[in-house]
């Protein structure tokens, strides 16, 4: 085993081999630019970007026509949020009542900050409260529709604590009301079975740093059919992917892409299996030595493989000093470098305390059980290590709850 050991998989993967391999030939070989018809070195490299098309298509039940290549997810919610509420909008540009758009407080800031703006042009945003187990669900959806809700954004699979929610239902829901779909599925794809039929999904976005493939290079799923969803370019210039995102493809990137989807599709069981006992392990283990533990979270709608664990009476930075040889996130915000405390932790009603004392471990493709071993025996040192630093933590265990102490105050 190599330290440090890696367990940061929901902020992004070792691209894998197999993908590696497969992009290669498209840097030195197949060169060529996608949208250049007229010569060999061009089609080689749209007949990259055709079947990457596919395999991204086939990974998630769409026509590969319903793809639109992005520089990654951050861009492809830039794209789906604005560019529906732009293309959708009751009012010009600037002024009020350009309609409705519903989201949530614990979602990515890649989505919340595209909300923000749209707010700003004259849009009105409901920031959903999601329950203390970080789920939202389709009654709360329903709840906040209005007649002129045009767009709804709720991911799929929380990043921070792994919680998914029930997104067929929500999808159903935006049905009813006409109202367009987009979730950010970043953390969900790849990992768990998907078909944007069946699931009523009108738009959705996904990365390829988070899936075993390269970074910088993500997808939008965009409909078609039933109903077909338009959207307004964000970026104009070339009118690539059929006007909507203009630019000359990452054709490695994205032969990358295709790659890592097919691999996820393939190998999705028995990775599913394997990461979610792995999981299980690694949480048991850590209850089972220590008490005031909590997993984040719903405990069964979760991914498989990402938990989020806060310890009581223990101090967040002093932890993270003492796991050095766990790559991992703490509670405090995604951006490390900030010590505010996570807005998710916090959006389901964590204190500042427990929030900053959270980590997030997160599994992946080449995660092992002697990792998972390490991890459990270097965070209970870290954590007893600290307690018995801890005035507060020797008031529990003499059975007082320092919740009720009054302080004084000089
Ligand atoms: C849920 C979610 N949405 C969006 C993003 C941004 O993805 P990208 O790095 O591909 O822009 C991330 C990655 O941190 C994420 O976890």
């Amino acid at each position: 085993m190599n330290l440090p050991i890696y367990m940061d998989n929901a902020s992004t993967t070792r691209t894998d081999p197999r993908v590696v391999e497969a992009m290669l030939p498209f840097f030195t070989e197949t060169y060529g630019n996608s949208a250049s018809r007229n010569h060999a070195f061009g089609w080689a490299a749209e007949a990259g970007v055709d079947r990457a098309r596919e395999q991204a298509a086939s990974l998630i039940g769409a026509g590969p026509k319903e793809i639109v290549w992005t520089s990654g997810a951050t861009e492809s919610n830039n794209l789906a949020i604005k560019g529906a509420a732009q293309m959708y909008a009751k009012a010009p540009m600037g002024e009020q009542g350009r309609g409705h758009i519903i989201t949530c407080i614990i979602e990515h800031k890649a989505v919340l900050d595209p909300c923000k703006r749209l707010e700003r042009e004259g849009f009105d945003v409901t920031y959903l409260e999601p329950g203390s187990d970080g789920i939202v669900t389709a009654d709360l959806v329903r709840a906040a529709m209005r007649d002129d809700t045009i767009l709804v954004t709720i991911m799929w699979a929380n990043n921070e604590i792994g919680t998914i929610n029930d997104i067929p239902s929500i999808g159903a829901v935006c049905r009813e009301h006409g109202a367009v779909f987009h979730t950010d599925a970043t953390q969900w794809v790849g990992k768990m079975p998907t078909d944007v039929e069946r699931d009523n999904v009108d738009l959705m976005s996904w990365s390829g740093h988070k899936i075993y493939g390269p970074g910088g290079v993500g997808a939008l799923y965009v409909r078609r059919r039933r109903p077909r969803v338009r959207l307004q370019a964000q970026i104009d210039g070339g009118g690539h992917e059929r006007g909507m995102r203009s630019g000359t493809l990452n054709v490695p990137g994205i032969v990358g892409f295709g790659a890592a989807c097919e691999i996820c599709e393939n190998e999705m069981e028995s990775e599913r299996e394997r990461l979610l006992a792995l999981r299980l392990k690694l949480e048991n283990g850590l209850k089972g030595l220590m008490d005031v533990v909590e997993v984040n979270g719903h405990a069964e709608r979760r991914l498989p493989h990402l938990t989020n664990i806060s310890f009581g009476f223990v101090e967040g930075e002093s932890l993270m000093m003492g796991i050095k040889d766990i790559a991992c996130s703490s509670g405090s915000a995604c951006t490390s470098a900030s010590l505010e405390p996570s807005y998710v932790l916090k959006g389901l009603g964590l204190g500042d305390e427990l929030a900053h004392s959270s980590l997030r471990l997160s599994l992946g493709r080449w995660s092992t059980e002697e990792e998972v071993d390490f991890a459990i025996k270097s965070i209970h040192e870290a954590v007893e290590h600290l307690r018995a630093l801890s005035p507060l933590y020797d008031l529990h265990n003499e059975g007082i709850d320092i919740t009720k102490i009054e302080w004084q105050s000089h």
